[in-house]
């Protein structure tokens, strides 16, 4: 399946794999929360774009925040320090809770986001990401919804970024270190 972009970029998956997927997850996690309302919780920026589309999936009375946190920055590698830039508007106590995360990588930012939305005592939190890299585990953390699991790869697209660019590929692609900037 060697389908390129207008950009010369390997296509991973698709718009349409991504739709049926993100449709997929939606009824599931609507169906595990039973009828009750959901705080959806996306972390900026990568999971717009996903956050946007699971959120018209999930067919139940749910709400939107948002959180950032310091990102990858400029290349392929994580700094390793997680910081958080944006916290949410208003508390979840009490609340059931869904953090919509694009990658789950290392762990380190889901395990650090997890720990400061536990503290305000949620009824309930799950977590969603569209894609996960299990092999490049640093944190002990799993996902309770994946879209896609992926071996070692750098990914761009719906939403994820190289250095800030790409994030509006509808499609994900693969960055290849070749691939000129
Ligand atoms: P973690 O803290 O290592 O789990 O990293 C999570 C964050 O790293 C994701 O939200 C992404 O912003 C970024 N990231 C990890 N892998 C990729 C990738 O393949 N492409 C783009 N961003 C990535």
């Amino acid at each position: 399946m060697a389908t390129t972009t207008y950009q010369g970029l390997q296509v991973l998956y698709t718009r349409e794999q991504i739709a049926a997927r993100v449709a997929e997850m939606g009824v599931q996690i609507a169906r595990d929360l039973n009828g009750e309302r959901l705080v959806m919780v996306g972390v900026l920026k990568g999971a717009a774009p996903f956050l946007a589309d699971l959120a018209r999936a999930v067919q139940i009375d749910a709400t939107f925040d948002f959180v950032a946190v310091s990102s990858y920055g400029k290349g392929h590698r994580s700094s390793g320090a997680v910081k958080l830039i944006k916290d949410l508007d208003e508390t979840v106590e009490g609340k059931n809770v869904l953090i919509v995360e694009d990658i789950l990588d290392t762990g380190l930012t889901l395990s650090y986001l997890r720990k400061i939305i536990l503290a305000q005592r949620p009824k309930s939190l799950r977590i969603a990401t569209l894609l996960d890299k299990p092999s490049r585990r640093i944190e002990k953390i799993d996902a309770d919804y994946v879209g896609f699991s992926i071996p070692n790869l750098f990914v761009i697209g719906y939403g994820m970024d190289y250095a800030e660019r790409y994030r509006n590929l509808p499609d994900i692609c693969l960055m290849t270190p070749d691939h000129p900037e």
